[in-house]
Parts: C-alpha cells; structure tokens; sequence
C-alpha cells in the first residue's frame, strides 16, 4: 500500500470514491439524497478544491488503483474559539475490501502531520449518528464528542 498527497490526475478516481461515500451517507440519514451529488457536482467540487493551499486530499493506492481517499482543508474558526484557524476533515471513505487494515488510521495520520507543519491545535470531523462504523471508527482514532448537533422532525 502506498500513501500520498492527492492530485489533479487523481481527480476520477476520487470522484468515483466520493460518490460511494455519498451513497453510504444517504443510508445513513433520510435527509440526504444522492441526486443532490451527481459525479459532476463532486468533480466541480474536488477540481476546485484540489489545488487549494488550505486543502488537501490524501489518498491510499493499492497497484496503483486509489483504494481510500481523505479530503480536509484549514478553515477559519467561528469566532467562539481561542484559535483563528480550525481544521476540518470533511470525508474519508475506504473501499469496503480493503477496511480494518489501518488506511484510514494512516490518511489521518498524513493529515495531521500536514496541519502541525501549519500549526494547525485542532481538527474537526462530522460524522452522522446512525454510521455506526464511521463514529467507532473515529472514537478509535482519539476524536471525541464536543458538540451535539440535533434535529426535529417537523413534517
Ligand atoms: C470509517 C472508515 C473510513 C474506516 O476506514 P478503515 O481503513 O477501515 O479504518 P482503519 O482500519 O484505519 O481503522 C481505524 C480505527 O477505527 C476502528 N474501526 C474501523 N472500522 C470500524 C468499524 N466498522 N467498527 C468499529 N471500529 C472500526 C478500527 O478498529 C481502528 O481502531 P484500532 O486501530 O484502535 O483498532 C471506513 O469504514 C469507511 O470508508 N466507511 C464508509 C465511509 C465513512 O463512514 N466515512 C466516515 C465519515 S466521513
């Protein structure tokens, strides 16, 4: 397995990852849809992003197929916090064949080196409350609750 910082010529293969990760989040949560993140929606997205200095995406290539993919950026704080800059993991998503090997476990790992060369004190992750494996995946990784963020049906 080799690890690296994501490029533009990686930009298909993210994609097709993304869009995994967005149909595993819409089993997660009745409120999204997958129609609102057509592959061209993410493309535009992560060719924008992708070559931004306050974003970075990792990823894990297994014979030169991406098989896990991290993307996160530096962002400024809310202005609640001591810290001008916080960071903010957006998605990880790892090919269900190659889980529980430690892949997400390193793309932190590379992201975080990155943002202590930024001096970067803290980073955030969202995660919905029914992926299960993705929040026991991040406790293990030492993240832990904060703020709780609560919705009422109203309709
Ligand atoms: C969550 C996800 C990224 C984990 O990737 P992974 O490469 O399998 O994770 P790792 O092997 O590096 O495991 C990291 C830690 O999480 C724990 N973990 C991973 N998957 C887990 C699961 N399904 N249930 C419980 N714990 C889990 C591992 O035990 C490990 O901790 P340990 O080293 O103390 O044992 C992967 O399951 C995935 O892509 N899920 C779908 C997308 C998703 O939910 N992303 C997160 C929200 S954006």
């Amino acid at each position: 397995m080799h690890f690296r910082k994501g490029e533009k010529k990686d930009l298909n293969e993210l994609v097709n990852l993304g869009y995994l990760l967005a149909k595993h989040e819409q089993n997660s949560e009745r409120g999204i849809k997958i129609k609102n993140t057509p592959k061209t929606k993410l493309r535009s997205k992560y060719s924008k992003q992708i070559s931004k200095s306050n974003v970075r995406f990792f990823v894990a290539e297994d014979k030169n197929n991406i098989v896990g993919f991290l993307y996160g950026d530096i962002e400024k704080a809310p202005s609640y916090l001591a810290h001008k800059k916080i960071a903010h993991m957006s998605s990880v998503f790892v090919d269900p064949k190659f889980r529980r090997r430690g892949i997400a476990r390193k793309l932190v790992k590379l992201f975080m080196e990155w943002l202590k060369t930024n001096k970067i004190s803290f980073l955030d992750a969202g995660v919905l409350i029914n992926n299960t494996s993705g929040l026991h995946a991040w406790k293990s990784l030492g993240f832990k609750e904060y703020y709780v963020k609560l919705r009422k049906d109203i309709i």
